[in-house]
């Protein structure tokens, strides 16, 4: 008789998978699993509804489990299921990049796909070094970005992180990266869209001009709002005095919009909800909904007709690529997404909901854990008190918010709400009652 294999357990079953930022040891543990979305809603394997309060990552605006979008997809899979990028290309990558520049800030018509928002950050620090090498400016090499930014998590983008758990353990990074001062000042706690106080922050950028030599510096990198550290909007004026200053200096003013781009802020892009232009704008996430993975670059016509001119009559102008850039599918995902955008006026749409949205989350500072709350568009956070050590309670309230039927990131000891553009009155009811209710037991 044969020794039949001891069956494994669940949580052994669980080991191969390397989650990404994710606590491995507990999650395989104590699973917090779907098995399937629609609109609003994920369904845990239990049947169990829970309300998606961050659009998955900031990516789902149009809600969850689009049929435009799987059948596109669908249909592209089974029509042309891929082809190289380089040398070659497909209808559908020139359709997507005319269709994205509608929404792009004026002068950024030149597209550039990748496959994530981290990706489409290495590209822009490629775009910003290639620019000013055939402009006759191969100096200037050095980078500045922010204290409590994210841009991703390649090795370039990592070296201009400002999230420090995001850094500690990768070494130096590149060299030449510097950064600025973050703009969360205590005075501005529970300010209501962009805070009165910190334009002068920017100023940081001209000391670093004046320390390095402004005409050293390739770009300036930072999300408009930052996301992921727990939503910093802009001081007012503080984006104006970046531009300000990059246009003196020379510098590329670079706007990382992964998740401030396509709505979250209530217009196309924070560039348009904030008034200011940048030289080059990242995007990703809500692009295809979340649907296929896709990232991009809009830059300047003008920056890319000038790497373009440099290069020889027929050979390659600019030497990087990613094999899935342009992918079919993900680019049948992003067209049918900017079908959705249009004939749903999704962005005018959480322009509309977001003071709405503002008034909601900010309802929750009279409960007794919370020491901030930040806000701007459809995106907000909440800070709880450190009880312990930092990011311990945040954590726990992420798992009971889980528990109680809403899903969220948190950041630290901050709760980051990020609902889909689709969002209507009674989802925002729901959200409120569920964090308050998780807030009040904590
Ligand atoms: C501002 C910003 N940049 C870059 C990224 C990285 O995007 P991805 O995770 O698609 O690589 C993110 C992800 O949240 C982001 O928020």
């Amino acid at each position: 008789m044969g020794h039949a294999e001891p069956q494994a357990t669940a949580v052994e079953a669980r080991q191969p998978y390397w989650m990404p930022f994710s606590p491995n040891k507990e999650f395989k543990a104590e699973p917090k699993m779907f098995s399937r979305a629609k609109g609003m809603y994920f369904y845990t394997p239990e049947g169990r509804e829970v309300i998606d309060a961050s659009s998955g990552l900031f990516c789902v605006a149009a809600g969850h489990c689009r049929d435009e979008i799987a059948q596109a997809v669908f249909q592209q899979l089974q029509t042309l299921d891929f082809t190289a990028p380089f040398l070659r290309a497909h209808a559908k990558a020139f359709e997507l990049a005319e269709r994205i520049t509608h929404h792009t800030p004026k002068g950024l018509n030149r597209v550039f796909f990748t496959n994530s928002g981290s990706e489409a950050v290495d590209t822009a620090m490629k775009i910003a070094l290639a620019y000013h090498r055939v402009k006759g400016q191969a100096q200037r090499q050095l980078f500045v970005a922010r204290e409590r930014a994210y841009h991703g998590v390649n090795m370039g983008g990592v070296s201009l992180a400002g999230m420090v758990n995001n850094r500690r353990a990768y070494g130096v990074g590149l060299a030449g990266v510097y950064h600025m001062r973050h703009t969360a000042l205590p005075e501005n706690r529970f300010a209501k869209g962009q805070p009165d106080k910190g334009a002068d922050l920017a100023d940081d950028l001209l000391r670093l001009c004046n320390l390095y030599g402004g005409e050293n510096i390739a770009a300036c990198f930072v999300e408009p709002a930052a996301g992921s550290f727990g939503c910093l909007p802009p001081p007012k004026g503080y984006l104006n005095r970046l531009r300000e200053i990059c246009t003196q200096q020379g510098i590329l003013l670079v706007f990382d919009e992964v998740i401030t781009g396509w709505g979250r802020m209530g217009a196309p892009f924070g560039a348009q909800a904030f008034g200011v232009t940048p030289d080059l704008l990242t995007m990703a996430k809500a692009v295809t909904n979340g649907a296929q993975p896709m990232g991009a670059v809009a830059a300047r016509q003008d920056i890319y007709d000038a790497i373009t001119e440099a290069g020889p009559a027929k050979g390659v102008e600019f030497f990087h690529g990613y094999t899935y850039s342009a992918h079919p599918a993900s680019c049948a995902a992003g067209l049918a997404m900017m079908d959705i955008f249009a004939k749903e006026r999704l962005i005018e749409r959480a322009a509309a909901m977001s003071p709405k949205f503002i008034d909601a989350i900010h309802s929750l500072r009279d409960c007794g854990v919370v020491t901030d709350i930040r806000s701007v568009g459809l995106m907000a956070a909440v800070d709880v008190a450190v009880d312990g050590m930092p990011g311990a309670r945040g954590h726990e309230a992420q798992k009971r918010l889980y528990d109680a039927g809403l899903n969220l990131k948190n950041t630290g000891d901050a709760l980051i709400v990020a609902p889909p553009l689709v969002m209507e009155d009674k989802h925002l009811d729901e959200i409120v009652a569920k964090l308050r209710q998780v807030l009040k037991s904590l």
